[in-house]
């Protein structure tokens, strides 16, 4: 059966001081959820947005909002997200000294958990605590910055994560998002759809299209992504 593809565009790639409008604007676009990048620059080199901006885009949409920390450590913020009306949180493992733990509190906070695997992490990571994931995330660019190159050996380890996650949905009856971020594009995203995929976070490639004349801006970039899925 053809999966449900998620479009996820990522708001470090949209113009900051209007972000408000950017949400608006890219969900009446056909996007389907947010993705929120949180950096720390410990954690990762660079620093961004908080609780407090989640907190004020969250009246402006239904969207899912797709929390994604690249902060160390994690615990500390999770419940501030979760009450700053996040849906979904994510972390990477290496940041979190009690990977199980952490995977619970999100869930214990009333939101849905995710790892995250940077390029070079294993995916043994998921192992044990598959039952405690809502959604597996793995970086096709090292994080902390957009506009990166898509990373090709992703590729293959889309299709390893794919096979875990189909033998686990077939003994559980669950199902598991698998997510990509960094370096979508209209032309790489059936790549990625094929080689397992589900979920599909771009930045620069949506945000890219940006006018300052034009609210329809999003509409086509999203369409053509869309279309692209819909050949697969
Ligand atoms: C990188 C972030 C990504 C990034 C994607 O650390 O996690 O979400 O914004 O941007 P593009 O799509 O431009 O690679
Ligand atoms: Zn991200």
């Amino acid at each position: 059966m053809k999966p449900t593809y998620r479009i996820a565009p990522s708001l470090l790639s949209a113009n900051f001081a209007k972000l408000g409008e950017e949400v608006v604007n890219v969900i009446a676009a056909g996007a389907d959820w947010i993705h929120f990048d949180v950096m720390d620059n410990h954690y990762v080199p660079n620093l961004t947005i908080g609780p407090l901006v989640c907190e004020a885009l969250r009246p402006l949409t239904q969207a899912c909002i797709d929390v994604h920390l690249m902060v160390k450590p994690v615990d500390r913020i999770v419940p501030d997200f979760a009450k700053a009306g996040a849906n979904l949180i994510t972390f990477h493992p290496e940041a979190s000294e009690h990977v199980d733990r952490t995977l619970s509190l999100i869930r214990e906070c009333g939101c849905q958990a995710g790892l995250v695997f940077n390029p070079a992490t294993p995916l043994e990571y998921m192992d044990h605590v598959l039952d405690k994931l809502d959604m597996v995330l793995l970086m096709s660019v090292n994080p902390g910055f957009g506009g990166q190159q898509f990373i090709p050996e992703t590729l293959n380890k889309l299709r390893l994560a794919r096979a875990k996650l189909d033998a686990y949905s077939a003994r559980s009856g669950r199902q598991i998002l698998l997510e990509i971020d960094g370096g979508v594009k209209v032309d790489n995203i059936a790549a990625i759809a094929r080689a397992g995929a589900d979920t599909f976070v771009a930045g620069s490639a949506v945000f890219g299209a940006a006018s300052k004349s034009d609210p329809h801006c999003y509409d086509s970039v999203i369409a053509k992504l869309r279309g692209e899925l819909s050949g697969i």
